[in-house]
């Protein structure tokens, strides 16, 4: 029997602080009309240095997308994060998330594809429940690029944000859901758009943060006629896919860097502004979590109706590009959350916190007693001491 993999669950978590065009023309020379005529980015949100991480905006996403579909982390099957600012090179932020959430059952991988990478998990994420290997797949974009933004380079530090969403893949015989996706990459550009140090090329050294080598370094003018180029042409393609029409089409949620871009597109396609969706003055690019924060705050603008054709396209690092058709079968508006359902995940993720501090524990207790290879542990010792 054909299985789909439906769009259950949705949300999202943006930093607190807010960082105006207007503060920024105080750090570079910059203007507010600047910024705005050129790229449409009024305020990008960022995230506090001390307490916030991908990995909590990303958890924080997840727990609305959760809610949202009525599910227990115990469900989920496999999360997936899609991110170029993990917490760390190592673990994968997804196994943060994972913890975080109490989601025992889950496999979890961090999925790198720049600013396409969400798109791109949708499409894992999909292929692993049409192919019945999971029902419930969280899918995450999460991002702090203000970590890895030179603050004197104004021809970068304009455009970026911090955010994270989420959204939950559920498996049904019902048909609709995500239709087609189209993913498609150009190494040839990688040098476009990159990070230079902190890899195998380039190892972390006093040199590579002297030089400003972990910061992003950006071709501009290379990646706008890139963008210009693809993003027309995935969103044609996934519509083929799905057997669609453009005219079929409700609502475009292209990925959010810079607004000539999708004005541009927009135009190649002959699509009326009402039928795309953009949110980046208050945002500015979040890459991978751009296009998941849209589609929140489309449905909650009520942008999306049931039975709607949607199409999220994207492109990014890599290069990267990348479509989903989504046949939108969710009912809105969703229903407010009872307060005992708030109290009752507080307490679950309270529980797992809990968790996760026993089992570390447990693992410390174990080399203790056991020591880090079989019989030379504290327990060995005293029995050795005790047979003599
Ligand atoms: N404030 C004022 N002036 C500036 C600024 C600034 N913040 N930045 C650049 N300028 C100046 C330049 O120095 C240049 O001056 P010059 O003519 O004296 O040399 C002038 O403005 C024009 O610069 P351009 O680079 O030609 O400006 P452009 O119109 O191309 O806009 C921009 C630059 C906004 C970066 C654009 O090229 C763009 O959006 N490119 C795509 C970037 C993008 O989307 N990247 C994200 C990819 S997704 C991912 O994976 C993260």
């Amino acid at each position: 029997m054909a299985r789909y993999a439906h769009l259950a669950g949705w949300g999202m978590c943006v930093p607190d602080h807010i960082l105006t065009n207007d503060d920024l023309s105080r750090i570079v020379d910059t203007s507010d009309e600047w910024i705005r005529t050129r790229t449409g980015i009024r305020e990008r949100h960022i995230v506090n240095e001390k307490t916030e991480t991908t990995s909590s905006l990303a958890v924080k996403a997840a727990r609305a997308a959760l809610e949202v579909a009525d599910l227990s982390p115990r469900q989920v099957d496999m999360i997936i994060v899609a991110t170029v600012t993990p917490d760390y090179p190592f673990p994968a932020t997804a196994c943060l998330v994972q913890d975080a959430l109490g989601a025992a059952h889950a496999s979890a991988f961090d999925l790198n594809a720049g600013c396409s990478g969400f798109v791109y998990g949708l499409n894992v994420g999909s292929s692993l429940i049409t192919g019945g290997q999971a029902d419930y797949v969280l899918v995450i974009g999460a991002e702090t690029l203000s970590r890895i933004t030179d603050w004197n380079d104004r021809d970068t530090c304009v455009l970026f944000g911090d955010g994270a969403g989420a959204v939950v893949l559920a498996a049904s015989q019902i048909s609709g859901g995500v239709r087609a996706t189209v993913l498609g990459a150009d190494g040839s550009g990688g040098d476009l758009l990159m990070l230079p140090a902190g890899g195998s090329r380039h190892p972390a050294s006093q040199q590579t943060v002297s030089d400003g080598l972990h910061f992003i370094h950006m071709k501009g003018r290379e990646v706008f006629r890139f963008a210009t180029r693809v993003m027309p042409q995935a969103t044609r393609e996934v519509a083929e896919r799905a057997g669609w029409t453009l005219d079929e089409v409700s609502l475009i949620i292209p990925h959010q860097a810079n607004d000539r871009i999708i004005q541009s597109s927009a135009k190649r396609l002959k699509l009326p502004p009402e039928r795309v969706f953009t949110n980046l003055e208050r945002y500015g690019n979040t890459s991978a979590a751009s296009i998941p924060i849209a589609l929140c705050e489309a449905v909650e603008q009520g942008r999306i109706e049931p039975d709607d054709r949607v199409i999220l396209v994207s492109f990014g690092a890599g290069l990267t590009w990348a479509a989903a058709a989504v046949e939108w079968s969710m009912p809105l508006p969703v229903k407010p959350v009872p307060w005992w359902r708030v109290l009752f995940s507080h307490l679950r993720y309270r529980w797992a916190w809990l968790r996760s501090f026993a089992r570390r524990a447990l693992r410390k207790l174990a080399v203790i007693l056991l020591g880090p290879a079989e019989g030379n542990g504290w327990l060995a010792r005293l029995r050795t001491h005790r047979d003599r």
